[in-house]
């Protein structure tokens, strides 16, 4: 049984293979010749909103021949208070696997523990694997291996986008810079927890200071300055990540020819500006694209041995 809960937990072998398989579900969409779904009916859970990780994977399910239903977590009795390990038993005597969306971490391991069906995390308030998967597989398609490359990530950089990144990082041999003010730094103990992974050419660099850390990147990334669950620290979030935004001064610090990504929704004018958000569009909206082939490549990872 197979589940992707964390970057942290997803050996390195099996990050390289769906990051190969995502390329291969890419170039063969529309003429896959199996089915590894096939008979098979998935759920999402959903308990905050979605625009790409909803449509990708219901896509995705599809094309891979499984059905799917979309569950508004308030709309079942998990919203009402019924413990997720009893949702997570019922489903799991009904359903084959489960794509979930929620705040806390422990809720999607608690749901792959009792429901003992392939579990995916498709945003928590700690991770967001999916979204990396997407991201690498862009950064790859267009620049080569991210083994031995920089990455910088710029913004709030406690939140589970800068976490996923920092266990990437470690797995698969970046250096990733980290810039954010000292209020959204990453915790201690996420730092310990990578430091005790890394791989030969990993390290993470944390900093306030925005124009080091760009200064020669291969990639500059952003990520909204209000998470999903943090909208009542909005003003106080908006004063203290002031200027932490990818603009024009800040790429001409990076590499020439350095890509600009953002995980989107974009909010343009606080993490990123405009100009820079449609300069970048491109490759923008390819991650958003490779969300579905690369979740595509998930799905087939949690069905096969
Ligand atoms: N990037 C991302 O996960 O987008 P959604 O919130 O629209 O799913
Ligand atoms: N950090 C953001 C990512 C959105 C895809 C959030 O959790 O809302």
């Amino acid at each position: 049984m197979k589940h992707l809960l964390s970057l942290e937990k997803l050996p390195r072998a099996d990050f390289e293979k769906i990051l190969r398989d995502a390329a291969v579900f890419k170039k063969e969409r529309g003429q896959h010749q199996t089915q590894p779904l096939a008979g098979q009916t998935w759920a999402l859970i959903f308990s905050k909103s979605s625009t790409r990780t909803r449509v990708s994977f219901e896509v995705g399910i599809r094309e891979l021949g499984g059905n799917v239903m979309f569950l508004n977590a308030n709309d079942i009795q998990l919203g009402r208070g019924e413990p997720i390990k009893d949702t997570a038993r019922v489903l799991g005597r009904m359903i084959h696997g489960a794509v979930i969306r929620t705040f806390a971490q422990s809720d999607v391991e608690t749901f792959a523990e009792f429901s003992k069906i392939p579990t995916i995390n498709a945003l928590t308030d700690d991770e967001h694997p999916c979204q990396i998967l997407a991201d690498i597989q862009t950064f790859e398609e267009m620049r080569g291996p991210i083994a031995g490359k920089v990455v910088t990530f710029i913004g709030d950089g406690a939140c589970n986008m800068p976490i996923s990144w920092i266990f990437a990082a470690v797995k698969l041999g970046f250096e990733l810079r980290i810039a954010a003010p000292k209020e959204f730094q990453p915790s201690a103990e996420i730092l310990k927890r990578a430091s005790a992974l890394t791989q030969a050419g990993g390290k993470i660099i944390c900093t306030e200071d925005l124009a080091a850390a760009a200064t020669g990147a291969d990639v500059l990334y952003t990520d909204v300055w209000i998470s999903m669950g943090k909208e009542a620290e909005a003003a106080e979030r908006i004063k203290i990540l002031n200027g932490y935004q990818i603009n024009q001064k800040l790429v001409r610090l990076a590499k020439p020819g350095a890509l600009v990504m953002h995980c989107l929704p974009a909010y343009r004018g606080k993490e990123i500006d405009d100009e820079t958000f449609e300069a970048n569009a491109g490759t923008i909206f390819t991650q958003a694209e490779n969300r579905l082939h690369a979740q595509k490549a998930v799905l087939n990872w949690c069905v096969t041995d």
